[in-house]
């Protein structure tokens, strides 16, 4: 747009040949295929945001002493852009990643970048990178906007410095399976998130502080852990990097309500506006596991999928805990989760009307 903030751009000037790119966009897979630039956006007390720029994809150089190594004051987005039915290219509900980042800034001290800013950013580094959005099925350009601590101190007190840096990923599915149903490790020793803490920021502890867990889950044969609550725990939170719904036996969807240790995921948020849309009853609302379990094994609970931007919505067929399994519904895709992943991914790629305005062609 005509008031959007100038971007230096530098060309690369060897770019990965076409036809490389035709063969990694065959498979992607996620986060590791990456694009020919990256934005860059500078910060500091003197001159504000400055250096607004799109270059090369390339190794960034780090004084040792940069606190963001240190003291990881450090937030991300994640977001994508689809290739829509028509051939145009479009962003899903970007503001609310902008505002999201803005809000994870000023939760870790951080200068927060201005959202026309943020919005700017993306859409010039997808229009740049539109040959790199895959062609396959539930193919798209993963965006991943970050920032990071750059003042070379080791003191501990908010940064006067930062790198503001936009990359792209193509990427496909996000787990192996695909679209059958995922099995998750409810762990009782590990918490994500306290009351008070950083559990609504979406900055890079939050999930180192889940690998442990992680890798106990993965070591149990599930594909994600789930965490409860830091106090009692006894309530469902959500997953590794993920948030969590549940269907019930007399069609209603029920999902952990937003009390500032979970990461309010605008996945979540839509489907909880589409499926009342849809004529569903929503419930957000506190899920203890022991219920959870009683009501698997009951058949009140008929279905349970995980949901967010690089995972889409994901069935869950299994929980495994240290005292025992159980199986929800099936075990395999549920009809109202995947009539969910329909409506959602269809008005994704403008397959279906956009009653809200949440998809932004570019
Ligand atoms: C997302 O983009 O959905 C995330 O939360 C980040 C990670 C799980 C890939």
């Amino acid at each position: 747009t005509a008031d959007a903030p100038p971007f230096a751009f530098e060309r690369n000037a060897s770019p990965i040949a076409a036809n490389e790119r035709a063969r990694l966009l065959e498979n992607p897979g996620f986060g590791r295929v990456f694009t020919d630039h990256m934005v860059l956006i500078r910060y500091t007390e003197e001159k504000g945001w400055h250096d607004a720029k799109i270059v090369p994809r390339a190794p960034f150089q780090m004084d040792g002493a940069s606190s963001v190594l240190h003291y990881a004051q450090e937030i991300f987005e994640g977001m994508k852009a689809y290739r829509l039915a028509d051939g145009s290219t479009a962003l899903f509900r970007p503001e609310a990643n902008a505002r999201r980042f803005r809000d994870s800034a000023i939760r870790m001290a951080m200068e927060p970048l201005p959202e026309e800013l943020f919005l700017a950013s993306v859409r010039e580094l997808v229009k740049i990178e539109q040959d790199w959005i895959p062609e396959a099925e539930g193919g798209s350009l993963y965006l991943r906007p970050f920032m990071i601590a750059s003042e070379v101190f080791l003191g501990v007190k908010p940064s006067s410095e930062y790198l503001y840096a936009v990359i792209a990923s193509s990427v496909g599915a996000y787990f192996k399976a695909g679209a059958g149903a995922v099995s998750l490790w409810v762990s009782q020793d590990y918490t994500r998130a306290a009351p008070g803490g950083t559990g609504a920021a979406k900055c890079g502890g939050n999930y180192a502080s889940s690998l442990v867990a992680q890798a106990e889950a993965t070591r149990k044969g599930c594909d994600q852990v789930l965490f409860l609550d830091a106090v009692e725990r006894r309530w469902i939170e959500e997953l590794g990097g993920m948030n969590i719904f549940f269907v019930f036996d007399d069609g209603g969807l029920a999902t952990p309500p937003l009390t500032g240790t979970i990461l309010p995921g605008i996945t979540r948020d839509s489907i909880l506006t589409m499926a009342r849309d849809m004529g569903l009853t929503v419930r957000e609302e506190p899920y203890a596991i022991d219920q959870c379990r009683a009501d698997a094994e009951s058949g009140r609970l008929r279905e349970a999928f995980a949901c967010g931007t690089a995972a889409v919505v994901a069935p869950i067929g299994h929980m495994k805990m240290a005292d025992g399994d159980f199986t929800i519904g099936s075990g395999g895709p549920g009809q109202t989760t995947m009539r969910i992943r329909d409506a959602l991914t269809s008005v994704q790629r403008g397959k279906l009307p956009d009653p809200h305005g949440w998809v932004e062609r570019i």
